[in-house]
């Protein structure tokens, strides 16, 4: 596969999203960029030196040259959240660093796409959009495809099947505000309401609380990094599945945060709802019909974050 993929920031994130892409064989070059220079050599010379079991990827450390000619630019760098620490305390020093990257990266890279992960990546994500002069179908954040997996993961523990018959989504802020429409939440077609009535196998299924499967989802973030320090792994390879949509040009429906345009009544925000993804990026969004409380908790997470917004300097 001949495809280039320039990651900035060599970070925790930036590091597994470049092992992700590695052992998923998306690229056939990857350029890891730092401020710190030496934490790039040291990432990509360990991740290249796995690629003789892996296949034939070049992840090499660079500079905003070398980012040349790359088909998709990944942005991770910025500060990780710390134990008890919200995203949005964040917000103004990683738009700095944001502002700083910005100029030189889309001079290096005008025609690539662009993937923000870093947060608060709703912020970040418009910043770019907003600054960047690149289109914003170009350009999209990672948002609540993350979240979405945790929702996943987590009903497909709580009746022990398979995750990827578990289909739902997180929409709104990568962060508090964030929820899930439960009207589109099913397993296998079957609407999760229905499930557990439905079933005559012989284990008792739990019933669950959906207030505390929404806050499980907006505090495993808090959680694991109070645990380990950081989150890789989880946004690692949600990344890669971003990037898996784009080279394939699969068409896929992913809650990733972009430009809303009236949708719901929203625009002039980043926020996560389903969107199609294909290999130019952002094909649409999907605004499908949602309760009135659903709409109400879409509206006030584009509240909360045209707060945020009111607030940086971009
Ligand atoms: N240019 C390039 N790299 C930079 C810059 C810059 N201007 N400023 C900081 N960096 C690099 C740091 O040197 C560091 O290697 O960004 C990296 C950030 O890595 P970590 O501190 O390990 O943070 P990480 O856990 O990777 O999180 C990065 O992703 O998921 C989000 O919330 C997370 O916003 C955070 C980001």
């Amino acid at each position: 596969m001949a495809n280039k993929i320039t990651i900035i920031g060599a970070g925790q994130v930036g590091s597994t999203v470049a092992y992700a892409l590695t052992l998923k064989q998306l690229a056939s070059e990857i350029v890891i960029i730092d401020i710190i220079k030496e934490k790039a050599m040291g990432e990509a010379m360990d991740i290249r030196q796995g690629t003789p079991f892996i296949g034939p990827v070049n992840v090499r450390d660079g500079d905003y040259e070398d980012a040349k000619g790359s088909d998709i630019v990944i942005f991770t760098s910025g500060v990780g959240r710390k134990p008890g620490q919200s995203r949005l305390d964040l917000t103004q020093t990683n738009v700095d660093i944001a502002k700083s990257v910005i100029p030189t990266i889309t001079k290096a890279c005008p025609n690539a796409l662009y993937v923000i992960v870093a947060n608060p990546v709703d912020i970040l994500t418009y910043q770019f959009i907003k600054t960047s002069g690149i289109p914003a179908s170009r350009i999209f954040g990672t948002g609540t495809l993350l979240d979405t997996a945790r929702f996943r993961a987590r009903i497909a523990e709580t009746y022990r099947v398979c995750q990827e018959n578990v289909h739902g989504y997180v929409f709104g802020e990568h962060g508090d505000s964030s929820f899930v429409p439960w009207s589109l939440a099913n397993i296998g077609s079957i609407p999760v309401d229905n499930f557990a009535s439905s079933y005559t196998g012989k284990d008792v299924l739990p019933s669950f609380d959906k207030n505390d499967v929404e806050d499980y989802i907006r505090k495993s973030g808090g959680i694991i990094i109070a645990a380990k320090k950081c989150t890789n792994y989880g946004i690692g390879v949600t990344t890669a599945t971003l990037v898996e949509a784009l080279n394939y040009s699969t068409d896929s429906v992913l809650t990733i945060s972009s430009m809303l345009n009236g949708e719901y009544g929203i625009s002039d925000v980043c926020l996560s709802i389903p969107t199609v993804v294909g290999c130019n990026g952002i094909k649409g969004h999907i605004a499908t019909p949602l309760t009135d409380s659903e709409v109400a908790s879409l509206q006030h997470s584009a509240e909360c974050l045209k707060d945020v917004i009111k607030q940086i300097n971009f």
